[in-house]
């Protein structure tokens, strides 16, 4: 459940800071990817290099990277984390993220994380009864933040009583939980097509396009880390995908592609061919590397399969398919005739018009055309969270 999801663990200045060397390795264990902030005054009680070699990062702890000029942008932080941990969580700042203070770089990260926060305090029971602490608390959970209760045990101070950090793992189990629940594609099975085809003329030539795959790549990662199965057949490209939930078959030319898309589509519930599949091919391929001429060459060129029309063809109830379409003119009329001829239940309009948008570019700008829904233009933004805002409609429209 945890497999290749972004853990942001934030680590205060408390004794228990010693656990949460134990928790990066429960996570990193679960093939969650670790990423740790540390308040100044958590260095006093755990080394940074001990949190990086465990989570396999570095370790962020100010604004800035010493003397490099190097920002660590807190923004960029809260976003990258699917959830955000905060443990030990000292009251010191539980007290600033109650009232919204941000003089450092966990707090600053906190106030602007989009996602779920966990926080597990640690302290002294006396610090953990008193009111202000309470009131900070409810406070928190009133935000929905969530917490994870401190345990009644013997304390550092010698005294015995609440305030004992939890272990580590249940810090786990409360995030397994909370990802089960979330996984909203749990169960269900994903096919994308992605990257561009290769059409050999000869053993050393083909026909190809500029297709980088990596809109095909950033979809079938957040299939991924939705709960989905997932299998990538991609044309070749330089991308790779290490996540266990994604399998990747590599293919050179648009019929191996039609191949293994036409035998793996029926027990896909979702299909995505975000592939630029060439149209044509040469009729023949050459046994031998074509020699030069004084006369020139010509090459007779074929049709393809076209990939999604044949998966169109054989779509059930049930399944979920959808296609791209990269228009120059009348382009949402052109879109919305595809959706249709092609049996497709949503599909994404490129626009090449726009600058930073389409081919190879790590940015685009896409409408989405789905039967059930008003078409919704997505501006210029990270191929990654278009993927995000695509999944996100693709789910909405399943579970409708
Ligand atoms: O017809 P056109 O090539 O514009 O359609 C684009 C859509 O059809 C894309 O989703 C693309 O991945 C898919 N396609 C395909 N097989 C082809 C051509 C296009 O799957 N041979």
């Amino acid at each position: 459940m945890l497999a290749g999801k972004r853990i942001l663990l934030g680590v205060t200045g408390s004794i228990a800071a010693y656990k949460a060397a134990v928790l990066v390795r429960l996570l990193v264990k679960a093939q969650a990817e670790v990423k740790v902030v540390m308040t100044p005054a958590a260095g006093d009680f755990i080394t940074p290099l001990t949190l990086a070699t465990l989570s396999k990062n570095p370790v962020l702890s100010g604004f800035t990277n010493g003397n490099s000029g190097q920002w660590n942008n807190h923004v960029e932080l809260g976003l990258w984390a699917d959830a955000l941990v905060i443990a030990p969580a000292s009251a010191n700042t539980l007290a600033k993220m109650a009232n919204g203070l941000c003089d450092n770089l966990l707090l600053a990260t906190y106030l602007s994380a989009r996602c779920k926060v966990f926080f597990a305090p640690a302290m002294d029971l006396d610090m953990w009864q008193h009111g202000s602490t309470q009131a900070n608390i409810n406070k928190l959970i009133s935000y929905g933040n969530e917490m994870v209760s401190p345990e009644y045990g013997e304390l550092a101070s010698g005294l015995t009583g609440n305030g004992r950090m939890a272990e580590p793992e249940q810090i786990v189990s409360r995030l397994h939980s909370f990802f089960s629940a979330a996984n909203r594609l749990a169960g269900k099975k994903a096919l994308v097509t992605a990257g561009p085809t290769y059409e050999a003329i000869d053993p050393v030539r083909f026909i190809g396009n500029n297709s980088s795959g990596k809109m095909g790549f950033a979809i079938a990662e957040e299939f991924a880390r939705q709960g989905a199965e997932v299998h990538l057949i991609s044309g070749p490209t330089q991308l790779d995908l290490h996540i266990p939930n994604v399998k990747i078959s590599r293919v050179k030319s648009a019929d191996e592609m039609h191949r293994l898309a036409m035998r793996y589509f029926p027990e896909t519930d979702i299909a995505v061919l975000s592939a630029a599949v060439a149209d044509f091919k040469p009729a023949t391929m050459a046994t031998q590397k074509i020699k030069k001429t004084d006369t020139g060459l010509t090459i007779q060129l074929v049709k393809n399969p076209d990939i999604a029309a044949d998966l169109g063809k054989i779509k059930k109830d049930g399944q979920y398919n959808v296609g791209f379409a990269l228009e120059t003119e009348n382009e949402q009329a052109n879109a919305e005739k595809k959706l249709l001829s092609k049996n497709f239940d949503l599909i994404v309009l490129n626009s090449l018009n726009d600058p930073g948008a389409g081919f190879g570019h790590d940015t685009n700008q896409v409408t989405l055309i789905s039967r059930k829904h008003e078409p919704k233009k997505i501006s210029l933004r990270g191929k990654k969270e278009i993927a995000a805002e695509l999944v996100k409609i693709i789910i909405e429209d399943i579970h409708a």
